[in-house]
């Protein structure tokens, strides 16, 4: 049996439907039984734990042959580096005590560093105390900078007609569609080749600049001639207050943006078919972003 945390999320999702495709025994954890319900009508058994409860998630791992292990984001947090050692702690617990085999962690580029990242520390600090479990057999998936992170200019073209964020203009940036991070983990899950402890990167389909993005967003959504600025942090720090982060969330994302920019967070393995996953940025456009902004604009 596969026990998924995240399983309603992002990547979560996508490992739970693979595995369920290929007909395995897969337990989904969440915060709230009816969400988890999809999963349940394809055979999945739900449980509803907190991942900052280590009792509950102890629970939850028992009887798993392997796991997938996250740490939720909390963006609204007033301390996130704070809430990501109490869930880290309590992952490190829960795989210790339900005495799981294997994990594969979704992690991040950058989480070689043990500072001045943001967020990323946090990983970074994940991966470290699974370290120190003997025996675990865990694949710290380092991904790069999901695509779904361009959702928030949604908001940024409807009210200045540009895109707009903290990043360089000009930054080659390892985009991936956290669906094939799903999938990529999923495929882990089946095989459980690996052993001991070990990081991989994940780098998605291409790298791309913010540049290229507006480029590819713009004639996605008939605004061939979008462009894109790299606002200064006193002006991006009150646009991510505004979208619901906490004031330290928003100093970690600037620390995290500061981290890209200087090229002192970046991916440490060449890119290879390997590292490299099939969804482009312009299907994820056409699938999930242009139908989001034409459906925020009819709104509007
Ligand atoms: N954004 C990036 O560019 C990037 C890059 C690399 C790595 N990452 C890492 O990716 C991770 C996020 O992955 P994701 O996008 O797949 O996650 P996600 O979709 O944002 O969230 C995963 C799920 O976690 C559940 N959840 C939230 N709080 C919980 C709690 N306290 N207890 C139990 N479940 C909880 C939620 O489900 P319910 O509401 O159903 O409980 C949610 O659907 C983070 O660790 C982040 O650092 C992000």
């Amino acid at each position: 049996m596969y026990a998924i945390t995240g399983a309603t999320g992002n990547t979560g999702s996508a490992v739970a439907l693979r595995l369920l495709a290929h007909g395995e025994k897969v337990r989904v954890i969440g915060r709230d039984a009816g969400r988890l319900g999809t999963f349940v009508q394809k055979g999945a058994e739900a449980c509803v734990a907190d991942v900052s409860d280590a009792a509950a998630l102890t629970r939850a791992f028992a009887g798993a042959m392997a796991v997938y292990a996250m740490i939720p984001p909390n963006p609204a947090s007033p301390d996130v580096s704070g809430y990501q050692e109490r869930v880290s702690d309590t992952l490190v617990a829960a795989v210790a005590k339900a005495g799981v085999e294997y994990a594969v962690v979704l992690s991040s580029v950058g989480a070689d560093k043990p500072d001045k990242t943001g967020p990323v520390v946090g990983l970074h600090k994940l991966e470290e105390k699974l370290s120190s479990i003997a025996g675990l057999n865990a694949l710290y998936v380092r991904a790069g900078y999901f695509m779904q992170n361009t959702l928030a200019q949604i908001g940024v073209i409807q009210n200045f007609g540009i895109l707009g964020g903290p990043l360089r203009a000009d930054l080659p940036v390892a985009m991936i569609a956290a669906r094939d991070i799903g999938e990529w983990a999923a495929e882990e899950l089946l095989r459980l080749t690996f052993r001991d402890k070990q990081a991989r990167e994940l780098l998605g389909h291409r790298d791309l600049t913010y540049r290229e993005l507006a480029s590819i967003i713009g004639k996605a959504i008939g605004r061939p001639n979008l462009t894109y600025s790299q606002f200064p942090p006193q002006l991006v720090k009150p646009a991510l207050l505004q979208a619901g982060m906490s004031p330290n969330m928003a100093d970690l994302i600037l620390e995290m943006s500061e981290a890209l920019n200087s090229g002192y967070m970046a991916p440490l393995e060449s890119r290879t078919p390997q590292n490299t996953t099939p969804t482009s940025f312009e299907t994820f456009v056409a699938e999930e972003f242009a139908p989001r902004f034409t459906g925020k604009a009819a709104t509007v």
